[in-house]
C-alpha cells in the first residue's frame, strides 16, 4: 500500500515553521507518503503549530475541531487517520493536548521531527505518541537530505542555520519551545545551500531565532560568526542574493554590520526588532538594550550602508505600559523610519515571566495603541514604497502574477513587484524600472541589463 498513501500539512507561525514543515514533507515523501490539499483524502494529517501569541495556540484547536469531524467521517468509511501535532504549541502543551484532544494522536517536537516517519507508523498501530524531549542527536543529519526536484522549485528559499534562543525576554515562549541556542555546522549549511541553489535557488534566506547569535562551527574547527557564514555562501556559484533573520540588537557586530558593505549579495535590508520605545519597558522585557542603543545602532548600520531599510517588530501593552511608555515607542519609530514592521498586542504567555507580571493594559488600550501605531507604520511603508518610483531596482521574478504575461518578483526590500514579463524569465533577477507604488507593493518595466 505504500505509495499511495497521503498526507495533509498545515503550517502557522514564522518562517522556521515553514521551513520545518518542507523538510518534514520531504521526510515523509522519502517514507512513501505524497502530499495532498484535500484534508479528506489524508491518511496523515500535521498541524505545523505556533505558539507565540495565545490567537495562534486557538487557531490549532479550532482546526482540530474540525479535523476531528473529517476523521470521524473517514473512519466510518473505514478508513483510518493519524492526526499528529508538530512545532511549538507540541513542545509547550504536548501531554496537555492529548487530554485536551483525543483526536490527536501524535506529538511531536520541533528537534524531533526526523522521528516523525517512524512514530507516524507506532500511531498507525494504535499508540498514542508523546516525543517532546530535546533529543541528543542532532535531525539534521537524521532527514533525508535535500535531493533534486523533478520540476523547477521556487527561486527563493529558508534555510534555518541557528536555532533556539538564550535570551529570554520575559514576555516570550520561544527559549521554552525551542530550546537553548544551536547554531548548525557550517559545511553543514554549505552542502544544503548548494543542493538548494541545484533546486533553482537564486535567493536564500538564513533563519534563526537569534540568526546573528550564529557562532557554527567551521571547517577549520573554529567557530565562525553569521558574517563569515555569509561571506562563504557568497561564494556558492549561482546563488545571488542573501538574507537573515531574525537578528536581536545585541547580537549585531561590527562584522556583520561592515558585510553589509562588503558582502554584494548580501541584501541592504534588515529585519531588526526592537519591541518598546521605553527603557523602563525594555527592562522589564528583558531585552538588553535602551532605546538610545537600538537608534545608536540604526545610525551605526545607516553610514556603513546608507541604502539599507529596516523593518522591525513591536509590542504594545506590556504590563504597566504607561501612555508616556507607549508614546516612546511612538518616537522610536519616528525617528528611525521603518520601511515594513510587525505589531502585536502583548499575549500573556503561560509560564514566562512576564505572565505573572501585575498592571495588565486593558483590551481596549491596547487595540487603540496597536490602531495608532499600526497607521504610523502604515505611513511609513506607503512613503517607503512611493520613494521607490523612478529608480531601477533589481528583481528576482518569483510566479506568475495575477494577470495573463504579467510576474511577480521581489526587490531587493522584499516589495512585491509586478511587471510584465514572459515566464521564462522566472528564478531570474532582471532589473525593473518602478513606475507605480501601492501601500504594498511596486509595479514597473524590465528594462535592458
Ligand atoms: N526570534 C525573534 C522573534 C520571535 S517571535 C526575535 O528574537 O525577535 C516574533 C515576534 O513576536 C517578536 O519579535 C515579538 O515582537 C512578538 N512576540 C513574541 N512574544 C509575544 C507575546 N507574548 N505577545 C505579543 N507579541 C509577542
Ligand atoms: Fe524570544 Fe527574545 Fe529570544 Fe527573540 S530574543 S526569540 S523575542 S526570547
Ligand atoms: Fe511560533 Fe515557534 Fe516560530 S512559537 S513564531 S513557530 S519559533
Amino acid at each position: 500500500m505504500t505509495g499511495q498513501r497521503k498526507f495533509y500539512l498545515k503550517t502557522f507561525g514564522c518562517q522556521m515553521n515553514v521551513y520545518d514543515s518542507e523538510r518534514m514533507g520531504e521526510a515523509l515523501a522519502a517514507d512513501g507518503f505524497t502530499a495532498t490539499d484535500d484534508i479528506g483524502q489524508a491518511d496523515l494529517v500535521v498541524l505545523n503549530t505556533c505558539h507565540i501569541r495565545e490567537k495562534a495556540v486557538e487557531k490549532v484547536y479550532s482546526d482540530l475541531g474540525r479535523i476531528n469531524q473529517v476523521k470521524r467521517q473517514r473512519a466510518g468509511e473505514g478508513r483510518g487517520t493519524v492526526v499528529a501535532i508538530t512545532g511549538c504549541v507540541a513542545q509547550a502543551e504536548g501531554a496537555e493536548i492529548v487530554a485536551r484532544a483525543p483526536q490527536v494522536d501524535l506529538v511531536v517536537g520541533p528537534q524531533s521531527y526526523h522521528r516523525l516517519p517512524d512514530l507516524v507508523r507506532r500511531a498507525r498501530k494504535g499508540e498514542q505518541v508523546v516525543d517532546t524531549e530535546f533529543p541528543e542527536e542532532d535531525k539534521f543529519e537524521h532527514l533525508p537530505e535535500r535531493a533534486p526536484r523533478p520540476t523547477a522549485g521556487p527561486a527563493a528559499a529558508f534555510l534555518t542555520v541557528q536555532e533556539g534562543c538564550d535570551k529570554f525576554c520575559t514576555f516570550c515562549v520561544v527559549p521554552y519551545t525551542r530550546g537553548m541556542e544551536i547554531s548548525r555546522p557550517v559545511t553543514q549549511i554549505e552542502a544544503e545551500a548548494r543542493r538548494l541553489v541545484e533546486r533553482g535557488v537564486r535567493e536564500l534566506t538564513l533563519l534563526g531565532q537569534n540568526v546573528n547569535a550564529y557562532h557554527g562551527d567551521g571547517p577549520d574547527g573554529r567557530p565562525h560568526s553569521l558574517a563569515r557564514l555569509l561571506g562563504r555562501l557568497a561564494e556558492i556559484p549561482g546563488l545571488e542574493r542573501l538574507r537573515y533573520m531574525t537578528s536581536h540588537p545585541r547580537d549585531m557586530g561590527s562584522d556583520l554590520i561592515a558585510a553589509h558593505r562588503d558582502n554584494s549579495k548580501l541584501m541592504p535590508y534588515l529585519h531588526l526588532p526592537f519591541q518598546a520605545g521605553s527603557d523602563r519597558i525594555l527592562a522589564a522585557m528583558n531585552r538588553k538594550h535602551t532605546a538610545a542603543d537600538y537608534l545608536r545602532l540604526v545610525e551605526q548600520i545607516r553610514q556603513t550602508r546608507p541604502d539599507i531599510a529596516l523593518s522591525t517588530d513591536i509590542i504594545v501593552g506590556f504590563p504597566g505600559e504607561t501612555d508616556a511608555e507607549f508614546e516612546a515607542t511612538l518616537d522610536v519609530v519616528r525617528a528611525v523610519g521603518f520601511a515594513q514592521a510587525y505589531s502585536f498586542k502583548y499575549s500573556p504567555r503561560p509560564g514566562t515571566p512576564a505572565a505573572s507580571l501585575d498592571a495588565p493594559v486593558s483590551t481596549e488600550i491596547a487595540a487603540s495603541r496597536l490602531t495608532r501605531l499600526q497607521t504610523l507604520l502604515g505611513e511609513q511603508q506607503a512613503s517607503f514604497n512611493a520613494e521607490c518610483v523612478g529608480k531601477v531596482f533589481p528583481v528576482l521574478f518569483e510566479r506568475a502574477g495575477r494577470h495573463e504575461g504579467q510576474l511577480v518578483g521581489r526587490s531587493p526590500y522584499l516589495q512585491p513587484v509586478h511587471a510584465t514579463a514572459e515566464s521564462s524569465l522566472l528564478g531570474q533577477i532582471l532589473p525593473v524600472a518602478i513606475s507605480s507604488a501601492s501601500p504594498f507593493s511596486l509595479a514597473g518595466t524590465v528594462v535592458a541589463a
